[in-house]
């Protein structure tokens, strides 16, 4: 990651970037799992809140909670399918696996979100805040085309500086880096031949809920 090295003093700490964490095998393995996902939760076209304007991935969610957003109803988490009002699929096991070996808490993710881009989508820079428990990081995995991935710190028009993600790469948002802004830039397609029509799978797990804890400390 050259590009991020040399601006990595711009980057919050707690910023993990795992290139090549998954293997070729895995790789196929975990669009498998989504696969199973996205035909039970279909991927649907999510709008920015008050414009309705069309973001351009499409979505889907798996776990008990998933991240949508339309017009009238705005960023948020639910429980159903905002298309077809079902509860969203349960988080496939290689997932949780992948959080109980990286995500540092003892407790599981709620929420994967399923992003999908074609070779025109892109994400622009903004914070993942959504959530009332910021005590556990944001899992980022990769599958299929190249990216560039912008990252900067917690405040809104500060520096940045970008990487490409390849598939298979994984990308920890911990610590101070949790409320780090981040975005894609573009997808570089032809990349990757993990997908048979192209374009790129992100996934990120989240942790939405507070963890209750019995008693207190003294
Ligand atoms: C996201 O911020 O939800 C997605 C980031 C990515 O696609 O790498
Ligand atoms: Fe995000």
């Amino acid at each position: 990651m050259t590009e991020a090295s040399s601006g990595r003093d711009r980057i919050a700490e707690g910023f993990r970037y795992l290139p090549a964490h998954l293997t070729m095998d895995n790789q196929r393995a975990l669009l498998e799992d989504i696969r199973l996902v996205v035909a039970q939760a279909p991927l649907y076209v999510p709008r920015m809140p008050r414009t309705g304007k069309a973001l351009s991935v499409r979505m889907t969610n798996c776990g008990d909670l998933g991240w949508v957003t339309d017009q009238a109803g705005g960023y948020r988490y639910q429980p159903l399918h905002p298309a077809t009002g079902r509860p969203w699929p349960a988080m496939p096991g290689s997932l949780l696996d992948l959080w109980r070996d990286l995500a540092g808490v003892d407790f599981p993710p709620e929420a994967c979100l399923v992003n999908f881009y074609d070779a025109d989508a892109r994400m622009g820079l903004h914070q993942d805040k959504d959530e009332q428990n910021l005590d556990a990081p944001v899992l980022s995995i990769s599958l299929g085309d190249d990216c560039r991935f912008r990252i900067g710190g917690t405040v809104r028009g500060g520096s940045t500086a970008s990487l490409t993600l390849n598939s298979g790469d994984v990308v920890v948002l911990g610590g101070p880096a949790r409320l780090a802004y981040h975005g894609v830039d573009r997808i570089y397609a032809g990349t990757s031949t993990l997908l048979k029509n192209g374009g790129r799978i992100n996934l990120t797990l989240r942790r939405v809920t507070p963890i209750q804890t019995p008693g207190t400390e003294s």
